[in-house]
């Protein structure tokens, strides 16, 4: 498959840089595709003038184009090879008029939160396209004047990881209200659960249809479960909702990433959950992850965010190890185990990605005779 043959069937523009795409699809590329949980963000200083400008961040988030601008910030600066859409997990649980805020140093919290039987019967399973309309203009403005230079990313929070913020009422360090709800009503849980597995199922079907290429579900709180509770009350919730996307768009299929941070131990199992992709955080050493579940889907991994706290010297030398680790061959997309600090000098990220574009080629060798496929810079 060439740049060409990607091109979509509808009016969308054709896509100009697919390694990410191919790579998902565990097909030869060039070099190693890469992208950044939240790549952006504050550690931007352009980031924090539009933040300035919008006056918060929701409103960032609620108008298209100041949405759009910040999601094309990080691709103007680095050559990444996905873009990911501006917005928030929390969107859906505010859109069930929970009430978020942000308190500076806080993190999120919610002016009301779901911890009864009777509070869950109560809440609303909002309606994507009418509540949510202002996550679909970005999604669409941002397809739009990415002009087929990379892909986007639509996301959303995992069932339990958009579970956790609603019942504790903003982050927390032990989860003691959303844990003591899971063993005290598993079958409250459950039904809360089920409400957001079809909120989030109708929110990534909308972004697709508004122009998201590839859909990323981020469980970042599934590894704080034992072993049966992740496996009945965050993994089971990410299989109903891929059994239920959209799975081809214009022609092309939209492949699926899940991610469970601290999830390594349970990969055999989210391997068969109906994702394309895996996520890994740095926990996980790639050689033993490909082992494990290679052969049924391509791996996104795994620099720990802190190591861009280090010198250009020591971040190359990550990269290459972790290059390593994975080995020869495609399926592997390069990101980081978590999202970028808000600390992080930009140059440090340049260094990441030179180090990247680099190294990964090595990785890459078509074996004598194969033509490898044409590959284009944005
Ligand atoms: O990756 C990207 O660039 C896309 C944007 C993105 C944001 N949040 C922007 C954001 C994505 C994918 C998220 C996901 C998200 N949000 C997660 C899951 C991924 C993860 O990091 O584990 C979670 C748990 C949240 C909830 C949330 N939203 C937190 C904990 C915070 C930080 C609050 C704080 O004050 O530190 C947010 C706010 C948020 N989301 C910011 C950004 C850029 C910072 C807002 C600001 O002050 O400008």
């Amino acid at each position: 498959m060439t740049s060409a043959s990607v091109a979509s069937s509808s009016t969308a523009s054709p896509l100009h840089n697919d390694r990410f795409l191919r790579a998902l699809a565990r097909q030869p590329v060039d070099r190693t595709p890469v992208w950044m949980m939240r790549q952006a963000g504050r550690y931007l200083p352009e980031y924090r003038a539009k933040r300035a400008e919008a006056g918060s961040f929701m409103d960032l988030c609620r108008n298209q184009d100041l949405a759009c601008e910040v999601t094309l910030q990080p691709l103007d600066r680095f050559p990444l090879d996905a873009a990911i859409l501006f917005s928030d997990i929390l969107t859906i649980p505010d859109a069930m008029d929970l009430g978020l805020y942000f308190v500076t140093g806080e993190g999120p919290k919610f002016r009301k939160t779901v911890r009864t039987p009777e509070e869950v019967d109560a809440l609303k399973v909002p309606d994507a396209e009418r509540d949510l309309d202002y996550v679909m203009r970005a999604v669409s403005t941002i397809r739009g004047e990415l002009n087929g230079r990379v892909p986007l990313i639509g996301f959303s929070g995992s069932p339990w990881t958009l579970a956790t913020y609603m019942v504790e009422g903003g982050s927390s360090k032990d989860f003691r209200h959303v844990k003591a709800m899971l063993y005290d009503t598993p079958d409250a849980m459950h039904q809360l659960l089920d409400k957001l597995a079809h909120a989030v199922t109708d929110y990534l079907n909308a972004q697709i249809r508004a122009g998201a290429q590839v859909v990323q579900i981020f469980d970042t709180w599934g590894g704080a479960l034992s072993t049966p509770a992740y496996m009945e009350f965050s993994l089971r919730y990410m299989e109903q909702i891929a059994s239920g996307l959209i799975r081809e768009q214009d022609g092309r299929r939209v492949p699926v990433i899940m991610f469970t941070k601290n999830g390594g131990q349970w990969l055999e199992q989210i391997a068969t959950a109906g994702a394309d992709a895996v996520g890994l955080d740095w926990s996980t050493e790639l050689s033993n992850a490909r082992q494990r579940v290679g052969h049924r889907v391509a791996l996104q991994g795994n620099l720990d965010p802190n190591v861009l706290f280090a010198r250009s010297g020591a971040i190359r030398a990550e990269v290459g190890r972790i290059l390593e680790s994975y080995g020869s061959g495609p399926g592997h997309i390069f990101n980081l185990g978590h999202g970028v600090s808000q600390f992080t000098n930009p140059d440090n990220v340049s260094a990441f990605v030179d180090a990247l574009h680099d190294l990964s080629p090595a990785y890459h060798r078509q074996p004598q005779g194969d033509i490898p496929a044409r590959q284009q810079d944005s």
